[in-house]
């Protein structure tokens, strides 16, 4: 598994790139990393700013035959395997925002993209975008990142950030963590994640298309939903959407 390394210089976007190799039937654990992307994308059709060389930025092509349902969960299964690289190669630990966010200092370094091609019920192939800011932008102050507060790896590590290596022992984690979803299912995964949440416990307002809902976070379910407890005691589950943490 991810022996299929594919290094592009300029790609519009890694998950295009990777969705497309899917379709003509690149293997599972084929990987797509491009110095500088012209349109990257983050959830909710966001761009992602990635300047040449100012990150890395790269899809994995993964076909776990699992129904449709856990493809939330394998959000969560990278969110938990970046931590665990970053935390053992530079001794940092970053919080894990719901779904997808890593924050160093409450500041968003990484984020995950989740696409997948649906068939039948089941997961026919996913393709697995992961962002991580190693320096700014030459343009910091490039509208795109409006209201977001970005990290960079560089902050926390006196700006030494080898990012051969840092895929590397990225790849043979997200390996690690993706083998045991896939065989003993999702509970250490959860486990892992409750761990490094800053999330549960807190206030939180998560919005998608139809609302918004203030509450407790209390857990996250069996399908990645993220479980939030109304005034009222009420307990809604949320598969996607946007978390506001709130500060009292
Ligand atoms: C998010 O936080 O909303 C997700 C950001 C994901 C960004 C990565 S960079 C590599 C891959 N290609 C993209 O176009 N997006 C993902």
């Amino acid at each position: 598994m991810f022996l299929d390394i594919n290094y592009f210089r300029t790609l519009e976007s890694t998950n295009d790139t990777a969705a497309q190799m899917a379709k003509e039937g690149a293997p599972e654990g084929s990987v797509v990393v491009a110095e500088e992307q012209t349109a990257g994308r983050g959830r909710f059709n966001r761009a992602w700013l990635s300047g040449k060389g100012k990150g890395l930025w790269f899809s994995i092509i993964l076909r776990p035959k699992v129904e449709a349902q856990r493809l939330s969960q394998l959000t969560i299964v990278m969110a938990v395997a970046i931590g665990e690289t970053l935390e053992e190669l530079y001794g940092i630990k970053p919080g894990i925002k719901w779904p997808n966010d890593l924050l160093l200092g409450g500041k968003k370094l990484s984020g995950i993209l989740s696409e997948g091609l649906l068939e039948q019920g089941e997961i026919a192939h996913a393709i697995i975008g992961i962002g991580i800011n190693i320096e700014p932008p030459v343009d910091i102050d490039n509208p795109v990142l409006k209201g977001v507060e970005p990290a960079y790896l560089e902050m926390a590590t006196d700006g030494k950030v080898d990012k051969d290596e840092l895929l590397k022992e990225l790849l043979k984690r997200i390996k690690k963590w993706y083998q045991i979803w896939h065989k003993d299912g999702f509970d250490q995964i959860r486990t892992r994640w409750m761990e490094n949440s800053v999330t549960i416990g807190n206030q939180v307002e998560v919005s998608n298309f139809k609302e918004v809902f203030a509450g407790k976070a209390v857990d996250i379910g069996e399908d990645g939903a993220l479980v939030v407890e109304g005034a009222d005691g009420q307990l809604r589950s949320f598969n996607s959407g946007e978390v506001t943490i709130k500060k009292d």
